[in-house]
């Protein structure tokens, strides 16, 4: 799976011959992994029925400003907070001009102002009124404000004149969406993650094990790969698929783990910690099927090694060290000092408690703790908090 796996991309059409163009744009998307809303301004809607891209996206299509089946009313934000990415497409000459001039006058231009996500822009108009002073100053100024330019495309046009305007072709946007997750902020770095939980053996069928998903660990290394690292994912049982480009190292207990990312981290640039390690294991597993004999069972656990503590010590200890700290209270304090107990460079805090972060969940919320200052990571999926990690990661690298 590319880039857009799990994103939720909010698709803006505004009025122009190309809308139509948005159908299939939004069945890419889709084939893609994304999860696709989409806004129709109300010229689109005389070019697209809303009905056509409730079908296709299978949710609700948006048109109105004020709505008022939205939870208080306030679709506009709820849309604008949901978005991981926007992309207005077809975005007419008028559209242009009214982001441009940070204008809030009907749905799409008020949600491009109020989302904290990235814009993207794919113009389609004709040629003369792309070339016009007035388009290409508005554009200007959409790309310094760092709005993501796609296209035009040139060619035939609608009205029958030959020129820059065209709307790109849907998969070529696509291919330009993906291209700006590829940020080559840890080109040529070698990278070990660990992820997911370990297994403990009792016997031959039985193990203690944890709740782990591995999906934050597998975000961070297509995160990293993404941004042009070289990266061994070192994990336990999980049911993910390894990410592109990633060198994939299978485990399970704690023990093989920790021999693995003593072996693979000396002298990596970045080490991470992702993985939910079981703290204990049974002191002696036995080799035959435990029985049953009616008077309980008594296991005798054993402490397992810290393995990032251990890589932290290692005579090739990496450039910098990021672990973990789910904790379920006093996040704060208890991340701190595990950092400094660690001899970690950077501790990821987050709260097991709550709801919405909780164990296999799609999202989080967390606290960056670094020796340069703390910062807390709004709620998004995990995905989009991996690579706010790895920009984190990339800017200690070089302070
Ligand atoms: O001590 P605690 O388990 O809360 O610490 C979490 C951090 O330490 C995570 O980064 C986790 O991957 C790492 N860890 C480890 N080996 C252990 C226990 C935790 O590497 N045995």
């Amino acid at each position: 799976m590319g880039h857009l796996n799990q994103r939720r991309i909010l698709l803006a059409i505004s009025g122009g011959i190309a809308a139509y163009k948005g159908a299939e744009l939004v069945r890419l998307l889709k084939k893609h992994g994304a999860i696709v809303k989409v806004i129709l301004s109300r010229g689109a809607t005389e070019f697209i029925t809303p009905l056509t891209m409730q079908a296709l996206s299978g949710e609700p299509t948006h048109t109105e400003l004020l709505d008022e089946t939205a939870e208080a009313g306030m679709g506009h934000i709820e849309l604008a907070r949901w978005a991981d990415l926007m992309i207005i497409a077809p975005a007419t000459a008028d559209v242009i001009a009214r982001l441009a001039q940070g204008r809030a006058d009907d749905l799409l231009t008020t949600v491009a102002l109020a989302t904290p996500a990235p814009v993207a822009v794919a113009p389609a108009m004709n040629q003369q009124m792309w070339a016009h002073a007035a388009t290409q100053d508005n554009i200007q100024q959409l790309v310094s404000r760092g709005i993501q330019l796609i296209g035009p495309d040139a060619g035939e046009q609608a009205c029958g004149d030959v020129g820059p305007g065209r709307l790109l072709e849907p998969d070529s946007i696509i291919m330009a969406l993906n291209t700006r997750y590829e940020t080559r902020l840890l080109e040529g770095k070698r990278v070990v993650i660990t992820a997911g939980p370990t297994r403990e053996a009792i016997d031959p069928v039985r193990y203690l094990s944890n709740h782990s998903s591995g999906k934050m660990g597998y975000a961070l290394a297509s995160a990293c790969a993404a941004a042009g690292a070289n990266v061994e994912l070192i994990s336990g049982p999980v049911t993910l698929e390894a990410p592109d480009r990633v060198v994939l190292h299978s485990v399970t207990s704690a023990e093989e783990m920790c021999e693995a990312a003593l072996a693979l981290a000396e002298g990596a640039d970045i080490f991470i910690g992702a993985a939910a390690v079981a703290d204990y294991r049974p002191a002696v597993m036995a080799n035959e099927k435990l029985k049953k004999h009616g008077d309980g069972l008594e296991l005798r656990l054993i402490e397992n090694p810290d393995i990032i503590a251990r890589v932290a010590q290692s005579p090739g200890r990496p450039t910098l060290l990021a672990g973990f700290a789910a904790e379920t209270h006093d996040l704060l304090e208890h991340a701190r000092e595990k950092r400094i107990r660690k001899g970690l460079d950077m501790i990821i805090a987050n709260d097991v408690m709550a709801p919405e972060t909780t164990f296999g969940s799609d999202q989080n919320a967390v606290y960056l703790i670094t020796d340069l200052g703390e910062a807390p990571l709004a709620l998004a999926s995990k995905r989009v908090i991996a690579e706010q990690i790895v920009a984190a990661l990339a800017a200690q690298l070089v302070a």
